[in-house]
């Protein structure tokens, strides 16, 4: 019953686009998507180059930085990044103040937001020493924070990094190792990881990048931005989502693994249930990240001997979803998170903690962003507008009234 038009003509000119489906925030150099043809570029270079040539740590830095760095540039940036991998005894306290059974993101997302009380020494978003050392820190201490989200999930002792190992390992060392034992990092499961990683790096303004975008626009630091970006990350209809297909096929396989009767439901929208790792605000076509992990799934699996019934209910959902009208008209397709959870649960990791390591993936990106939009001229505090529609003016009603 509510006239917009009227509503429109009452406000003024604004533009009223639930979700921001046609309004863009800002301009950025960062990540090209190219939804309709299936292209992802970071700075300009395709994604598919980056994966098979590129590493983790490089594709962090030509995101922050803007170019692909020479050998003594990433050098000195791992160098920085291994030296800074502590975290304060203090903060390690942290820790034992949440219930062992806590979901580890909201942990990720308090121990970042820490940050700010531990490094006050760096939280001025205009000085460009104090911006540099904070992003180090969070690149370095984010992979820590979250092995030691792990292991107080599971009653294990903390280990100290290790800071002769690379990034990956060290985050893989910390999580699965033992004080008494020595770890042999898998370098398959390195590899794995990181190409991971580098698949999640960047996404332009998804939510969680917007939401860093907009507490950051209130001159917000950067750890306080990057904590509010994991929390946007938490839902499941953005980084919950990885862990939402497992679950997904979990239940289709106690069901008895009817890949028609679970389709079946999700075209005839019951209980809401969706087709997770499907579908994407911007990729009316396969996802170009989803292809690549595709293509390394069966790879990966094999080599860490994955579970074969999931793999094969996965398998079975996709290829019936992408013969299907209702799939096709809407132009679902598969995208990043269909084939991750397989995967980072082959490797060991529990269903809860995938949204974690979207979190370490996404961080370059996060910060590439908020760092841009510090330098930009053009930004202005994030402040939406609205279009009213509660009651028009009234007048108070006593208690004894109501
Ligand atoms: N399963 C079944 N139907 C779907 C799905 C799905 N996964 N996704 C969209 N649809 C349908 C909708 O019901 C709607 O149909 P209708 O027109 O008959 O009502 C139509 O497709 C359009 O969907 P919207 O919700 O309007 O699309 P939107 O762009 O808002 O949503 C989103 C995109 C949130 C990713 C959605 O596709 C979804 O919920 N997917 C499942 C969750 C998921 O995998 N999220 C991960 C996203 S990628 C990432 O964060 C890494």
């Amino acid at each position: 019953g509510i006239d917009l038009g009227k509503l429109l003509a009452k406000t003024g000119m604004v533009t009223l686009d639930p979700g921001f489906v046609n309004t863009a925030s800002c301009s950025s150099e960062i990540t090209y998507i190219d939804g309709d043809a299936g292209i992802l570029r970071y700075r300009g270079y395709p994604i598919e180059q980056l994966a098979q040539r590129s590493n983790f740590i490089e594709v962090s830095y030509l995101l922050i930085y803007g170019e692909l760095p020479t050998q003594a540039q990433i050098e000195e940036f791992s160098r920085q990044i291994s030296r800074h991998t502590l975290l304060h005894e203090d903060l390690k306290r942290f820790f034992d103040g949440f219930p062992r059974d806590a979901h580890p993101m909201p942990v990720l997302s308090s121990a970042v937001s820490a940050l700010s009380t531990f490094y006050q020494d760096s939280l001025n978003p205009f000085d460009d020493n104090q911006v540099e050392i904070s992003t180090i820190r969070l690149l370095a201490k984010l992979p820590t924070i979250a092995a030691y989200a792990y292991k107080k999930s599971i009653g294990q002792p903390f280990l100290y990094p290790d800071n002769s190992l690379g990034l990956v390992e060290n985050f893989l060392r910390m999580t699965f190792g033992l004080p008494a034992e020595d770890y042999d990092v898998d370098p398959a499961l390195v590899r794995a990881l990181d190409l991971l990683f580098i698949l999640h790096a960047d996404h332009e303004q998804n939510c969680s990048t917007s939401t860093v975008r907009l507490v950051g626009s209130s001159e917000a630091n950067l750890f306080a931005s990057i904590s509010a970006g994991i929390n946007a990350l938490f839902g499941p209809l953005h980084g919950g989502a990885n862990s939402a297909v497992l679950e997904m096929l979990e239940k289709i396989r106690q069901d008895g693994g009817n890949v028609e009767e679970f389709v079946r439901k999700v075209k005839n929208k019951e209980d809401g249930v969706r087709l997770m790792g499907f579908g994407h605000r911007v990729y009316k076509n396969y996802d170009p990240r989803a292809a690549i992990i595709k293509k390394t799934a069966d790879e990966i699996l094999g080599k860490l001997g994955g579970d074969d019934q999931l793999l094969e209910i996965a398998k079975k959902l996709e290829e019936t979803a992408l013969a299907d009208s209702y799939f096709i008209e809407r132009k679902l397709y598969p995208n990043v998170d269909f084939y991750t959870g397989l995967i980072y649960r082959a490797m060991g990791f529990p269903t809860k903690f995938f949204t974690v390591l979207f979190a370490l993936g996404r961080l370059p990106g996060w910060i590439a962003h908020w760092r841009e939009m510090m330098k930009d001229p053009a930004t202005k505090i994030g402040r939406p507008r609205q279009l009213y529609v509660g009651p028009a003016e009234r007048n108070f009603v006593p208690m004894d009234q109501r």
